[in-house]
């Protein structure tokens, strides 16, 4: 099955299979005019109609990008996308003045999705998974990790997990899975955090890698939470299950998580809003991604991660939704796109890049995903839009028009097909 995209105003992609830093994070390639041939899964060529015609024969289908912008399909590195149980009273409270940490720490926040999450049946669990995924489809979405961490327990760990297992299969969005049972330390271990931490170690996550339901592993790093040295713990099999490191990381204060991150080589750390100069400064070293997620300070109404100083410092910078119904409940790359050069200071080619190439970088698949290229996967979008800056410049409307994911339309002028 061989498709061609033409009619598009322009092609605008990142180049290679590693993450983009420093300067290279701002060079987005425009080709005006180009076409894309996509045959199966995969790109085969990007350039001029006229060297495509001299080179291939009709292609069996044709999308018509009607004077808009090709881009990559989004990658979205870090969500939370199976739970049940929306929080939008606590919400409120928010806006009225009260802060995260208090509505936790008067039985709200997390432990209250935690609740709802292992009160759902597995089927209601999916329905509710594979809802956000065409969500996240209808924004240009076409690769997202996803992490369990509102189980808490074996068996509701396994749960979520599964249920990314089984959506995966069902849903054209590709997932990537990730192992977070340490994302709260859950009610019934209040007062024995370390025995939690025995527990995920020796229980939990072993019958997940037995299981092989996981890629990556996540742990959330905060005061209050799981400490550094905790944090070192849950990851000490994370080489023997192969699994690639993640980190929520100095969200609420400098705990020391950026530099923990290059200790432990994570691929990728997020949060990041109280990262120290010494913190980026190892993660520039060792190459962990930043993956931002400006959803959460818009959420939560708090300041913006240091983006900038990141890019300066030359770490590569992702971005995410954070897809949670605590501190950003969107699934939209192009909301968080635009947060993030409107909030946090980065130009609309260096968030691109942080949502197409880099976040493929942050999750081990920027040889395959992440550019327009020939031989990449063909993970497109086309926008409404005769410019990529639109995606920034016309924000709060949906620019998505098309989606092709593995070479096959799946979204056609907005609507799942
Ligand atoms: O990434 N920071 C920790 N976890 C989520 C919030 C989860 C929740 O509030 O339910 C986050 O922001
Ligand atoms: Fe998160």
């Amino acid at each position: 099955m061989s498709l061609l995209i033409q009619g598009a105003t322009v092609v605008a992609t990142p180049r290679g299979t590693s993450a983009l830093a420093g300067p290279g994070q701002s060079v987005l390639d425009l080709l005006p005019g180009a076409v894309v041939r996509c045959d199966g899964r995969d790109i085969v060529f990007v350039g001029e109609p006229r060297e495509h015609d001299r080179l291939f024969g009709a292609p069996d289908e044709v999308l018509d990008a009607a004077g808009g912008t090709v881009l990559p399909g989004f990658v979205d590195p870090h969500t939370h996308l199976p739970f049940a149980g929306y929080r939008e009273d606590e919400f409120d409270r928010r806006i009225a003045g009260a802060r995260y940490a208090e509505i936790a720490a008067a039985g709200g926040g997390i432990v209250a999705t935690v609740a709802a999450t292992r009160r759902a049946t597995f089927d209601e669990l999916l329905a509710l998974t594979l809802h956000r995924l065409d969500l996240q489809l209808a924004g240009g979405t076409t690769t997202t990790e996803a992490k369990s961490g509102y189980g808490l327990d074996l068996g509701n760990e396994l749960k979520q997990l599964r249920v990314l297992r089984e959506a995966g299969r069902r849903h054209p969005v590709e997932i990537v899975p990730t192992a977070m049972p340490a994302h709260e330390v859950p009610p019934e271990w209040r007062h024995d955090s370390d025995g939690y931490v025995e527990l995920v170690v020796s229980r939990i996550h072993p019958a997940i890698a037995a299981e092989g339901l996981a890629e990556q592993v996540d742990v959330f790093c905060e005061w209050g939470v799981f400490t550094p040295d905790q944090t070192r713990r849950l990851l000490a099999d994370a080489g023997r299950f192969r699994w690639r490191i993640h980190l929520h990381a100095d969200e609420l204060c400098d705990l020391g998580g950026a530099a923990l991150a290059a200790e432990v080589g994570a691929a990728a750390a997020a949060h990041l809003l109280h990262a120290s100069a010494e913190g980026i400064a190892a993660m520039a070293r060792r190459g962990v991604i930043a993956i931002a997620l400006p959803g959460v300070s818009f959420f939560l109404r708090e300041r913006f991660a240091p983006v900038r100083a990141l890019v300066d410092a030359g770490v590569p910078v992702a971005v995410a939704t954070d897809c949670n119904p605590g501190s950003s409940h969107t699934e939209s790359m192009p909301a968080v796109i635009a947060l993030a050069c409107l909030g946090a200071g980065l130009s609309s080619e260096e968030a691109i890049i942080a949502a197409t190439l880099n976040a493929a970088a942050a999750l081990g698949r920027a040889d395959r995903l992440g550019s327009v290229e020939t031989g990449k996967q063909a993970d497109l979008v086309v926008l409404d839009a005769p410019s990529p800056k639109h995606l920034v410049y016309h924000f709060g409307v949906n620019l998505v028009r098309h989606v092709v994911k593995a070479g096959r339309v799946v979204v056609s002028d907005g609507a799942r097909v």
